[in-house]
């Protein structure tokens, strides 16, 4: 039970908190946001990591993929989502992490221009990159400028061209390897927080034992620090084949905030994700 007085202003989680989350085994509760009401809402429920994510290109805009999105329309979202933290009268407590969206982070003087954006103009406290092969060369520029940075490797969408699909990566021991090296290699060159999407339970597990940062988890199994959803797809509002790891929380509960309450507490009792939700070993 907390001992905090009902009025007393709420701590805002910092990097450091998920690194003590994920030290002690406390799970990571995140959840993507385009708009004040449902950054309000999310943070009422406990969510610990807004992402404003470039998937809003599908889910706010209705593109077939997010490599359409802007910079500016990046920029628009995050600090809608940051007014609404921002209005809570005791303050709020989740942390706000914004995408750069397609070729925003092309080039190191690019990528700090850009982050910028979105931490002075947006209010993000960290930002999220995709890959190319210049991803670890990118996330060293932004770490040596003192930008929060979190890598997101496995699928990632804005390359969805060049994979023919959004697929399953990393099943092959090649391409396993390549991931596990990229991950040491992005950390090293000073990520924050490592974000794998759709990859099998066991990569998953070995790429969060050897990080020495959280890593959340979408489609990558149990054995991640935290996990994120598209909040769309977890209150069963998106439209066509769901992706196999998505679990609308919104049919078993009366009400959006229940639904994103019980998302939160499945992740942290570790419900969420069940064996059908993942990719297999
Ligand atoms: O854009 C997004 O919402 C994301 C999540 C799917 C992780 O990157």
């Amino acid at each position: 039970m907390s001992t905090q007085p009902a009025d007393s202003p709420v701590k805002a989680l910092t990097i450091q908190d998920f690194h003590t989350m994920r030290e002690a085994g406390d799970k990571i509760a995140c959840l993507t946001a385009y708009d004040a009401t449902f950054a309000k809402l999310e943070d009422d429920a406990g969510v610990d990591l807004i992402l404003v994510g470039d998937s809003l290109g599908m889910v706010i805009q209705g593109l077939r993929t997010t490599v359409p999105v802007t910079m500016d329309t990046m920029v628009y979202h995050t600090r809608c989502v940051a007014a609404g933290l921002e209005a809570q009268v005791r303050g709020s407590r989740t942390f706000l992490m914004a995408d750069m969206p397609f070729l925003s982070d092309a080039t190191p003087a690019h990528a700090i221009t850009n982050a910028g954006r979105l931490l002075k103009e947006g209010g993000a406290k960290m930002v999220k990159l995709e890959g190319y092969d210049r991803q670890v060369e990118i996330v060293r520029a932004l770490a040596e400028h003192g930008i929060p940075v979190c890598a997101h490797l496995g699928l990632q969408p804005q390359m969805v061209h060049k994979l023919g699909g959004f697929k399953v990566q990393g099943r092959d021991e090649a391409m396993a390897d390549a991931m596990r090296n990229k991950a040491e290699q992005l950390v090293a060159a000073g990520a924050d927080m490592l974000l794998l999407e759709c990859v099998p339970t066991g990569l998953g597990r070995a790429i969060t034992q050897a990080s020495s940062v959280p890593v959340i988890g979408i489609g990558a199994g149990a054995d991640v620090d935290g996990q994120i959803l598209v909040v769309h797809d977890m209150l069963g509002a998106t439209a066509g084949r769901k992706p196999r790891f998505v679990k609308d929380f919104l049919a078993e509960s009366a009400s959006i905030q229940n639904a994103v309450t019980a998302y939160v507490a499945a992740v942290k009792s570790g419900d969420y994700p069940a064996l059908e939700q993942t990719f297999g070993e």
